[in-house]
């Protein structure tokens, strides 16, 4: 029998069940950052899930790698995410934000005048970045970050934090996942430095420690969560044979206790066994892209091989998908023109299941 619909104690806050929604991008946010009031009613929608991890949220101007994602940097920002975490907390839900800075994949329009597009090194993505326009355009080559520069992305990630607290969210996940900055860090491809972040495993997971200690430091180690996919090619890297660096992460980070570890998977491997052997609290597992995410390819995982899942797509096109699974009501199919699109169409539009209501 599985427990997927059973409670879980997340650090301080208790989960109605340990089905999470995956965090998704969806670019609905204004040219400052700022969600929609439609956001409000997104998130609302889907509060049954036992928590939902909001789309990536850049910590600063300069961490912003895409149009139309939002900021947790300015007094605007907060007060709209505020209102997304008075509508979830009001609906019976708990929400973390998570924080992305997307590092090398970034076009330099998306960010201030005086910031540049960072990286731990060098080395340019052979993809493709969206202009502030929209338009895509081979991804530049970055700057390295000195060390000033890793000790404010550090601050910003803290300072981000606390504004996402005192917006009333319940916690934050750093995005350490899909080629990201925290993900450049770790992997060997895209951390050339010589330097203490680069070098041996340890050095390579010393910056996502950091970042981790110092949010942890300012909210709460029990409301920092951190989102990993090791061996991810996804945005140019090559992860694979890095197995060390993500047990010297796991290693480095038990004794902090933060609230989760949040990982990206393909199949069962024995770095996932080892992972969550070491991980001292709740583990997450997101199988989405290969091992598929419905009822049956997550519900016997939980217990097994990990605490919680995390499912994505299908919670765009089911509000209520947890009901639908517990009641195996028919799950509506999702509609990829509408993933990154404005509006409310694709977005608060997909109904929830009237079929049975009394
Ligand atoms: C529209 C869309 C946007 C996404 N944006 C993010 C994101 O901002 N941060 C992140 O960590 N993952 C992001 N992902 C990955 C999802 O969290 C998830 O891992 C993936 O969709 C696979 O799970 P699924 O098969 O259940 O959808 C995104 C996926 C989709 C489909």
């Amino acid at each position: 029998m599985s427990t997927l619909f059973e409670p879980w104690k997340l650090g301080r806050i208790e989960l109605a069940n340990r089905v999470v929604m995956a965090p998704m991008t969806r670019n609905r946010a204004d040219v400052a950052g700022v969600l929609p009031d439609s956001a409000a009613t997104y998130y609302a929608q889907r509060a049954g899930a036992g928590l939902i991890v909001t789309e990536g949220t850049q910590p600063s101007a300069a961490a912003q790698g895409y149009p139309g994602t939002p900021g947790l940097h300015t007094d605007d920002q907060e007060k709209a995410w505020s209102r997304v975490a008075d509508a979830v907390h009001a609906a019976g839900g708990r929400i973390f934000c998570q924080l992305m800075h997307t590092g090398r994949i970034c076009h330099e329009s998306l960010i201030p005048a005086d910031a540049q597009v960072v990286a731990p090194s060098a080395v340019r993505a052979d993809v493709e970045v969206a202009r502030a326009d929209g338009v895509m355009v081979p991804a530049p080559e970055p700057v390295a970050l000195d060390q000033a520069g890793i000790a404010q992305v550090i601050e910003d990630f803290a300072a981000a934090a606390a504004r996402a607290v005192r917006a009333g969210l319940d916690g934050v996940e750093l995005h350490g996942a899909n080629g990201y900055l925290l993900h450049q860090f770790l992997s060997p491809g895209t951390n050339v430095r010589t330097d203490a972040y680069g070098g041996s495993p340890e050095n390579r997971a010393r910056f996502v420690v950091e970042v981790t200690a110092a949010v942890a430091d300012r909210i709460g180690a029990d409301r920092v969560g951190l989102r990993i996919s090791p061996g991810g090619q996804f945005n140019d890297m090559a992860d694979k044979g890095n197995e060390d660096t993500y047990l010297a992460l796991a290693e480095a980070l038990a004794p902090l206790r933060p609230a989760y570890l949040h990982t990206l998977r393909r199949r069962s491997s024995p770095l996932h066994t080892e992972l969550r052997r070491r991980w001292p609290t709740t583990y997450v597992l997101n199988t989405g892209y290969l091992g598929g995410s419905e009822l049956d390819d997550v519900a016997p995982l939980v217990g097994a091989e990990t605490d919680l899942v995390s499912v994505g797509r299908l919670f765009i096109s089911n509000p209520d998908l947890v009901r639908r699974w517990r009641e195996d009501i028919p799950r509506a199919e999702w509609d990829e023109s509408t993933f990154y699109t404005p509006g409310d169409a694709g977005y608060t539009d997909y109904p929830s299941w009237q079929g049975s209501d009394a």
